[in-house]
């Protein structure tokens, strides 16, 4: 008898834990309010921006602000959002990425809710461009990314067969967004053939970065849930994708900031836009030439002349580390 009431709590239970699922992916489907949603969208009336009247112009790049997490900085991710706008404001950069990991959890609407307030408050002018984090497909999330980052609607930026890889140009620069949320199998057939594709129309002259939230090389630690450094798959079956048209790349997933040279290539980690920072590497990558945790901010790439400027930079834009580089 008392098995029978068991095993009926237990129906129960399932049967509950079951609506609640149906009833969780019917309300995530909803899409964002269009006004927060206003600010975001990025259409040709940009392509007139501020640093086109420049000679001189840059860009942005951080991840992993884990915004309204438990464990993040807040403060941190509002003074890079500040400090980004204040650079495109004095013309000094054209764009802010940001590679992912937007929240601890993408598929709670009112993390993307709040994000777009405080977006319109802290930063409302500069455009923000993202590939997508792992942090940000948890309980569906993809979907409210798809929503702000899947419809840009600009001349110079395209879409590959999925919204996850783009192609956006600026100049002489292109920036390649790749599907890498956890690895290598992210990445469909067709969206490896569009990125070959893609790379294989820019001249060589021209300067290439690409973007993705995994990492390939990076320091790193080692815990229950894997190898946290060295991203074997994303080197062996993506990286030579790219390997000869590249100039940089830039990801994020570990939350330090790292400056790696290997196999003829820059590249740069930056998980540092608020994230817990990550435990003290165990294992230091082969290319590493610095490397620094605990510490928030972004990378800016600053194009002056035939120089290429890039560096680390604090949450208030002070320079942590400083690197030239020329095409
Ligand atoms: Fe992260």
């Amino acid at each position: 008898m008392k098995k029978k009431e068991l095993n009926n709590k237990h129906n129960n239970f399932l049967i509950f834990s079951f609506l609640l699922i149906i009833f969780y992916i019917l309300f995530s489907c909803e899409t964002l309010d269009k006004n927060l949603l206003s600010n975001y969208i990025i259409n040709d009336l940009d392509y007139f921006s501020l640093s086109t009247l420049n000679d001189d112009f840059g860009f942005a790049i951080s991840s992993d602000p884990h915004f309204f997490g438990k464990n993040s900085n807040l403060q941190a991710s509002i003074n890079i959002l500040r400090t980004c706008e204040k650079y495109y404001l004095e013309g000094r950069i054209e764009k802010l990425f940001i590679l992912g990991d937007f929240f601890d959890i993408g598929g709670l609407k009112e993390n993307w809710i709040r994000f777009l307030k405080l977006k319109k408050e802290i930063s409302p002018n500069i455009k923000i461009l993202s590939v997508i984090g792992n942090h940000d497909k948890y309980f569906g999330g993809q979907i409210f990314w798809k929503n702000i980052f899947g419809s840009i609607k600009s001349q110079d930026f395209n879409y590959g067969p999925s919204s996850f890889i783009w192609h956006y140009s600026f100049k002489n620069f292109h920036f390649i967004g790749l599907n890498l949320p956890s690895g290598f199998f992210n990445m469909k057939p067709t969206e490896i053939k569009w990125i070959e594709e893609e790379l294989n129309k820019i001249p060589n002259e021209d300067f290439i970065v690409i973007l993705s939230h995994s990492f390939f090389y990076s320091s790193g630690y080692k815990d229950i849930s894997g190898n946290w450094f060295d991203n074997k798959g994303n080197i062996k079956n993506i990286a030579p994708i790219f390997a000869n048209k590249a100039d940089l790349v830039v990801s994020g997933h570990n939350h330090y900031m790292e400056w790696i040279e290997q196999d003829d290539l820059v590249w740069i980690i930056v998980g540092a836009m608020g994230g817990k920072p990550d435990p003290s590497p165990s294992f230091i990558t082969k290319g590493s030439k610095w490397f620094l945790k605990d510490q928030f901010g972004f990378f800016l790439i600053e194009i002056k002349g035939e120089k290429i400027h890039c560096s680390f930079q604090d949450q208030f834009g002070n320079i942590l580390f400083h690197k030239t580089l020329k095409k």
